[in-house]
């Protein structure tokens, strides 16, 4: 059953991390003034929507995922006036905007807090997670994100207060329906300035586990999610909030399978729009062909004909798509291109992570001194405490460090690569030399190129948005081949994901006639004959080679 239309659907969404886009002002911080100047840019790669990490007044220990008040810019960031100018000029060029809202906690420097952790008896006391420690230590044996513990022991009030992620970030409490009150205050607030969407972080850790008792490996962290009481929690705040706007949500939710995550979709529930899930980025370390396909499988069964999914291989906190999931050596054009055609293809909205346009790559600080990232370096001193070798864990860090990703965005081959006037916050990728925007303008088979070629195209085919979906390459460990047809318009995709050739052999006729021909629609070698048409049914592809067909009768 097709999809009913909807512009959110239709969207192809930018992620800009702001702090590492472009510093206007010599801090060495990207900043909003920074976005603006590059709008232009973006607008050129024909996206519609941008997505803007949080930008908030923070303290700053989880990059403004710490927020200590919701209703100003971080000075880091800019001014009110720099935000408003971002909404108008954003809209100015016929793109939306997308802030991304952290509800799940705030700051511990957040007056709430502040005033939550003065006393037991603060009238806001309950607006966060309070618990009596047991016998002489923490109420339970869970874990958070970022540490051993999830508690942290308030030496003032001697009660404990639960922090899902950093110590600084204490969880609100959304059994208490004044400070869920404020919250939907708060996103109607940003919404009525002009926002256009929101991506929810964190959310499905809001309800929190119905007993305070002992879990049997904490390691497993599943039980910070999926709790009684989320979803009428999203239906509240759809209620309260969504509904009244003509906007797009996008919710950030851990651990969810196929099953749970339409809960969250269904148009019938009025929850949420669309969902990450993390099936790829948290399970899959490197590429599985086989488990990929079937993740994807899986989640077009589950949706069909009940809520729209998204599409991404990386974002901020998930290392650059070309060097985990690609080859960032010698096939790192090929593979960029190869997994951007894949994304686009797909059913579901396609994230862009800046940068990633570029084929940028994974980057190796050579101490842990130069990394910033408080998932990391909390790891670091964790397994260091346990006595393993400094030299071993750091190794084993690297590869999915947070920093892979918020390197600087790679402008030109100039000093600082073009990101600003003062030394970054955070060190140059070396290779900006060679892979950056400037280099890419000036080539026309660059994955730039491509990507905008990938994205006009969907903007002109409604196949890609809203087609059927039917993968045709089993459980194949190279090739993903897939049918995407819609109101008599079939287009296949074939992707050859391996560094060697592999032939792909059509079983049956894919549009009902004996001979099948093809009309090439994009492919990402340069040498590809325009059509295709063949009675051995056998298509050979080099090398991380993608290509899109018509079916043409
Ligand atoms: C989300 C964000 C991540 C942050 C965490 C805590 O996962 O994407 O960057 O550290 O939530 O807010
Ligand atoms: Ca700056």
């Amino acid at each position: 059953m097709q999809a009913k239309p909807a512009w959110w659907k239709e969207s192809v969404v930018y992620q800009v991390y702001w702090r590492s886009f472009r510093d206007t002002n010599g801090d060495g911080i990207g900043d909003l003034p920074g976005v603006i100047e590059k709008l232009d840019y973006i607008k050129s790669l024909g996206v519609t929507m941008l997505w803007i990490n949080p930008f908030n007044e923070s303290p700053d220990k989880d990059n403004g995922y710490d927020v200590s008040d919701y209703y100003t810019v971080m000075k880091k960031a800019g001014r009110m006036e720099d935000f408003d100018q971002l909404v108008a000029e954003t809209h100015a060029r016929g793109m939306k905007l997308m802030m991304d809202v952290v509800v799940n906690h705030t700051s511990d420097r957040h007056p709430w807090f502040i005033e939550s952790s003065s006393s037991i008896n603060s009238p806001k006391r309950d607006w966060y997670v309070w618990q009596d420690g047991v016998h002489g230590g923490p109420p339970t044996n869970w874990r958070s994100y970022f540490n051993p513990s999830c508690w942290e022991l308030d030496e003032n009030t001697g009660q404990y207060y639960m922090h899902s992620f950093a110590i600084e970030q204490p969880d609100l409490n959304w059994a208490n329906k004044e400070m869920r009150m404020e919250i939907y205050k708060m996103l109607r607030y940003w919404l009525d300035k002009g926002v256009d969407g929101l991506r929810l972080d964190a959310l499905a850790l809001l309800a929190k586990p119905q007993s305070y008792t002992d879990v049997e490996d904490p390691r497993d962290i599943r039980y910070l999610t999926h709790n009684p009481g989320l979803h009428d929690y999203l239906q509240e705040m759809n209620h309260e909030v969504f509904r009244h706007y003509d906007m797009m949500t996008v919710g950030e939710i851990a651990f969810a399978t196929p099953e749970l995550g339409a809960l969250f979709v269904d148009e019938d529930r009025s929850e949420l729009n669309t969902l990450f899930h993390f099936e790829v980025a948290d399970e899959m370390p490197e590429w599985d062909m086989v488990r990929y396909k079937q993740i994807q499988r899986q989640w077009a069964e589950a949706l069909e004909g009940r809520g729209f999914g998204s599409q991404f291989l990386n974002n901020h906190d998930h290392t650059r798509q070309v060097t985990r999931y690609g080859n960032d050596t010698e096939y790192r054009e090929e593979s960029a291109k190869l997994l951007a055609t894949m994304i686009h293809t797909l059913p579901g909205i396609p994230y862009i992570y800046q940068g990633e346009e570029i084929g940028m790559t994974g980057v190796r600080y050579e101490t842990i001194g130069e990394y910033k990232d408080i998932a990391m370096i909390n790891k670091y001193v964790e397994e260091i405490g346990k006595g393993k070798d400094p030299a071993a864990v750091f190794q084993s860090l690297q590869p999915l460090s947070r920093d892979n990703s918020r390197t600087p965005m790679q402008w030109n081959a100039g000093r600082y690569a073009g990101f600003g006037s003062a030394e970054p916050w955070i060190k140059l990728n070396p290779n900006y030399e060679r892979i950056n925007v400037e280099q890419a303008e000036s080539d026309p088979n660059s994955v730039l190129a491509f990507y905008r070629e990938l994205i006009a195209l969907r903007k002109n085919n409604p196949v890609m948005v809203y087609g059927d979906f039917t993968d045709i390459s089993g459980d194949d460990p190279h090739l993903y081949v897939y049918v995407r047809e819609l109101e008599g318009t079939e287009w296949i995709v074939l992707l050859n994901h391996g560094e060697e050739a592999h032939i792909f052999t059509f079983s049956e006729p894919i549009c009902g006639s004996e001979t099948m021909n093809l009309k090439l629609v994009l492919g990402n070698y340069e040498s590809t004959s325009s059509t295709w048409n063949d009675e051995d049914r056998k298509m050979e592809l080099r090398p991380y080679e993608a290509r899109i067909y018509e079916v043409v009768s």
